[in-house]
């Protein structure tokens, strides 16, 4: 009913209302108080056009609707920020961009390691991410995706990501170094997950970590 009033509203205009109320001084307190009534229903009810619209749409059979697709995290250049804004674990900065940062932190913190939630980015370096992608999108390494990144003060650029062929900026494939520390520990190395070591002492990593020229 209200639906059909602001159409017939919209379709007359407010002049015309007010034209025709001027037209007839016998209906025009009636229409004046009609307009006033509709202003005022649709300040107390604004959802009640939309309800009705609703009301319109046939039912879809729920077993005609396509599931959700699948959780992912296709991180942009621009997705990537200063190191600092991460929870810090230890050595590495975390982040879940799909709202799943305690699951994240719980595996993390976990003493017999588990899988990362879809949507978490770690990074020990401004320099080099892993993304947790879908399942499926890196089989072998965790559905982990690599990034080599540049960054500067206006922000970060992507240099190369994959699953196995991306290399860090000293030649060293990603895969190849975090492989051995096996689904166990969802391919994170750390110091004691078996990994050929990074060759970066703790405090040249942190002199990186607060060198990074993106952060305020
Ligand atoms: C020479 C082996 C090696 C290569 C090559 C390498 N990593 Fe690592 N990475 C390590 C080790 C070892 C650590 C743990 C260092 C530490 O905690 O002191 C690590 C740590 C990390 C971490 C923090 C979480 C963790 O696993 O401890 C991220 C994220 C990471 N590397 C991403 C990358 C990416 C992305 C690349 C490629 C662009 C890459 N790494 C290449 C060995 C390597």
């Amino acid at each position: 009913m209200l639906t059909h009033l602001i159409t017939f509203r919209g379709a007359l205009g407010l002049s015309s209302l007010l034209t025709l109320a001027c037209s007839s001084t016998a209906s025009l307190a009636p229409v004046a108080d009609a307009a006033t009534a509709l202003d005022t229903a649709a300040v107390l009810a604004p959802e009640a056009a939309v309800i009705d619209a609703a009301a319109v749409t046939p039912d879809v059979p729920a077993a005609d609707v396509p599931p959700p697709p699948p959780e992912d995290l296709d991180m942009a250049a621009t997705d990537f920020a200063c190191l600092t804004t991460g929870t810090k674990v230890r050595r590495f900065f975390l982040w879940n961009r799909l709202g799943h940062l305690d699951e994240a932190l719980a595996v993390a913190n976990s003493p017999t390691g588990g899988a990362y939630p879809v949507g978490t980015v770690l990074q020990i370096i401004p320099f080099e991410a892993m993304v947790k992608r879908k399942a499926g999108f890196n089989p072998t390494l965790g559905d982990w995706e690599f990034f080599s990144l540049n960054v500067a003060k206006e922000g970060t650029t992507i240099v190369s990501r994959g699953t196995t062929d991306v290399q860090n900026q000293f030649g060293g494939k990603c895969a190849e170094c975090h492989l051995p520390a096996t689904a166990k520990w969802d391919f994170v190395c750390e110091t004691t997950h078996g990994c050929k070591p990074i060759g970066a002492s703790p405090e040249l990593i942190e002199a990186f970590q607060n060198g990074d020229p993106r952060c305020p």
